[in-house]
C-alpha cells in the first residue's frame, strides 16, 4: 500500500503497526447509501493513525461513531433511536463518546449537541481528516463541530479499512456530492458541491484490492456518469480549466476503461448512474470489457414527464424509454434496477399510471422503491405542498412494488436453464450448506457448496427460481477463476 494517513509512517508498514499498537476502541455504525459504508471505511482509517482499533461490542467501546442518512425521515428517525441507546450505555460509562458523522450531522450541525446534548462530536462527510484534531477535543472535555463542506476533497489518499468485509467485493468512490438538484433529495445540501477523484488513485485502489484478494469492486458516486477529472476542483468548473486540463481529462467511459483494464480479472461494478447524463459511449465501453458488469441502476423516480419535471430530473419519459431500449440493444441481458418515489407532490392517478405504464416497458430486474418524504431545505419542501395523503401514498407505492415483484419475478424465470457465471461472495443467509454470489447481472444466486470456495468464480446452472433468487448447481469453475 502506498498510500499514506500519516506522512511520518511510510508504506505498507502503516496500518497493521498502528493497528497492533492502538489501544483504543472504535465502534462504527453505518446507516444508509452505500456510499456512507466507504466513508465509515475512510474514517476507521484515519482513526487508525489515531489509536483507534474497531470493535463490534458497543459496551467495550471508547468512542461510538454513528455514519448517518438523511434522506427520508424515517433514516433520520431510526438513527434517533440509536442515539439514545448509546446515551443509555454511555450513563455507566461515563469515558464513552459519542459522534455523529455524514448527512444528519451537516444537515442539523450543531443542534444534536448543543440544543439536543445526545452527542459529543458532529462531524459533516468532508471533515474527517479532521477527526485527530476533533478527537482531542472531545478527549479534553470540549464539544467538537466540523461540518465544512469541501470544494477538493475526494479522500483520494487515505486507504479504507475494509469493514465487515466478505474478501472477495468492496466499494471504491469516485465522486462526491452532487450538482442534479433534484427538488425532493437532500444530497446536495448535506454532502456539497460535486467533485471527482483522481483516476490514478482510484487504479491504485482497485490494484491494491486485486492484490488483497478481492474480486469485485463497486465504483461509487451520486451520478458515476457525471465523473469528470481534470486535475482536480470542481465539477461545475470545468468550463474554467486550461486547454491542457480538458485535453487531458478522464470522464465515466474513460475512468472505467482504466480500471477494466488494470484488472482484467476483477469484476467491475458503479453506481448509480443517472438518466439525464448516462451516454451511450459508457453502455459500448461497459460492452467492450468482459469483466465490467452487465448491470445498471438507472434510478427515474417517476414515469409521468409533468412530475419528472417538477422533481427537476432533466429526462422526460420518452428519452428515458429510449435509453433503456439502446442499452438493451447494445446489453440484451444487461438487468437494470430502479428507484422509484410513490406520491411526490402534485402527483395524479393519471401520473401514477404513467409511471406503472413506465414500468411495463422496462420490467426491471428489481427496485428501490419509496413514499415521498419531505426533506427540510430542498427546494420540493419551500415550493411545493406535501399534498398527497398517507393513505394514499402507501396505496401507490404498495401497486409500485407489487408491479415490481411481478417483473422480479419474470427476470429472473428468464436465467431458468442458463448456465451463468457467478462470484462466491459467502454462505447463504438461510443456509450453511449454501454458497450465495451474483451473476454478471447482479442477480442473487445460492447453490450447494460442494468443494467451491469465497472467492471462486463457478458456472452455475440455474434450475429454479423465486422473484428473488435464483437457484442452482455449480457446474465447475469459470475460465475466469483461479
Ligand atoms: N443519486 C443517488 C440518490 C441517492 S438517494 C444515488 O446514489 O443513488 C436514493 C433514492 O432515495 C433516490 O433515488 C430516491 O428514489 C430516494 N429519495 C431521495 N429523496 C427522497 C425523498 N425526499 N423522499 C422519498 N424518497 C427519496
Ligand atoms: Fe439526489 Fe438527484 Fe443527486 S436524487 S443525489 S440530487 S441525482
Amino acid at each position: 500500500m502506498e498510500k499514506v494517513i500519516d506522512e511520518s509512517i511510510q508504506g505498507s508498514t502503516l496500518n497493521t503497526e498502528s493497528v497492533e499498537r492502538n489501544a483504543r476502541k472504535l465502534y462504527i455504525e453505518s446507516y444508509g447509501c452505500q456510499m456512507n459504508f466507504s466513508d465509515s471505511e475512510i474514517v476507521a482509517s484515519i482513526l487508525a493513525g489515531e489509536g483507534f482499533n474497531t470493535t463490534s461490542e458497543l459496551e467495550e467501546a471508547d468512542l461510538v461513531l454513528v455514519n448517518t442518512c438523511s434522506i427520508r425521515e424515517k433514516a433520520e428517525t431510526t438513527v434517533r433511536k440509536r442515539l439514545e441507546k448509546f446515551n443509555a450505555v454511555k450513563k455507566s460509562k461515563p469515558h464513552m463518546k459519542v459522534g455523529v458523522l455524514g448527512c444528519m450531522a451537516e444537515r442539523l450541525k450543531s443542534q444534536l449537541l448543543e440544543e439536543e446534548k445526545i452527542v459529543d462530536m458532529v462531524v459533516g462527510p468532508d471533515a474527517y481528516k479532521d477527526l485527530p484534531n476533533l478527537v482531542r477535543e472531545i478527549d479534553e472535555g470540549r464539544n467538537a463541530v466540523n461540518v465544512i463542506l469541501s470544494k477538493e476533497e475526494t479522500y483520494g489518499d487515505v486507504a479504507p479499512v475494509r469493514l465487515n468485509t466478505n474478501g472477495v467485493t468492496a466499494f471504491v468512490s469516485i465522486t462526491r456530492g452532487c450538482d442534479n438538484m433534484c427538488t425532493f433529495c437532500v444530497v446536495p445540501f448535506t454532502r456539497g458541491r460535486e467533485r471527482s477523484r483522481d483516476p490514478q488513485s482510484v487504479v491504485q485502489e482497485v490494484n491494491e484490492l486485486w492484490e488483497q484478494g478481492y474480486k469485485e469492486v463497486t465504483l461509487l458516486g451520486q451520478n458515476v456518469d457525471s465523473y469528470l477529472w481534470y486535475g482536480g476542483g470542481l465539477k461545475k468548473d470545468f468550463e474554467k480549466a486550461s486547454d491542457i486540463q480538458k485535453a487531458t481529462s478522464v470522464n465515466f467511459s474513460g475512468l472505467l476503461a482504466m480500471v477494466a483494464e488494470a484488472q482484467p480479472r476483477m469484476r467491475i461494478r458503479f453506481s448509480t448512474s443517472n438518466p439525464q447524463d448516462m451516454t451511450l459511449d459508457v453502455v459500448r465501453t461497459m460492452a467492450k470489457y468482459k469483466n465490467i458488469c452487465n448491470y445498471i441502476h438507472l434510478p427515474v423516480q417517476s414515469g409521468s414527464d409533468r412530475i419528472l419535471k417538477a422533481m427537476n430530473r432533466l429526462h422526460t419519459r420518452e428519452e428515458y424509454m429510449n435509453l433503456i431500449t439502446e442499452i438493451r440493444r447494445i446489453i440484451p441481458d444487461c438487468g437494470i434496477s430502479q428507484d422509484m418515489i410513490a406520491g411526490f407532490p402534485g402527483e395524479t392517478e393519471e401520473d401514477h399510471q404513467d409511471t406503472l405504464s413506465l414500468m411495463e416497458f422496462v420490467k426491471y430486474d428489481f427496485g428501490f422503491m419509496f413514499a415521498y418524504s419531505e426533506r427540510p431545505g430542498t427546494m420540493a419542501s419551500r415550493k411545493l405542498e406535501d399534498d398527497i395523503p398517507e393513505a394514499i401514498k402507501k396505496r401507490r407505492l404498495q401497486e409500485i412494488i407489487a408491479m415490481q415483484q411481478k417483473h422480479s419475478l419474470y427476470r429472473t424465470q428468464q436465467h431458468l436453464g442458463k448456465v451463468e457465471e457467478v462470484l462466491i461472495e459467502g454462505p447463504s443467509r438461510k443456509s450453511d450448506a449454501h454458497w450465495m454470489g451474483r451473476t454478471s447481472s447482479n442477480t442473487v444466486v445460492v447453490f450447494p457448496k460442494k468443494q467451491y470456495q469465497v472467492g471462486q468464480f463457478v458456472m452455475v446452472s440455474i434450475k429454479d427460481c423465486t422473484s428473488a433468487t435464483l437457484l442452482g448447481e455449480a457446474v465447475g469453475l469459470a475460465e475466469n477463476s483461479n
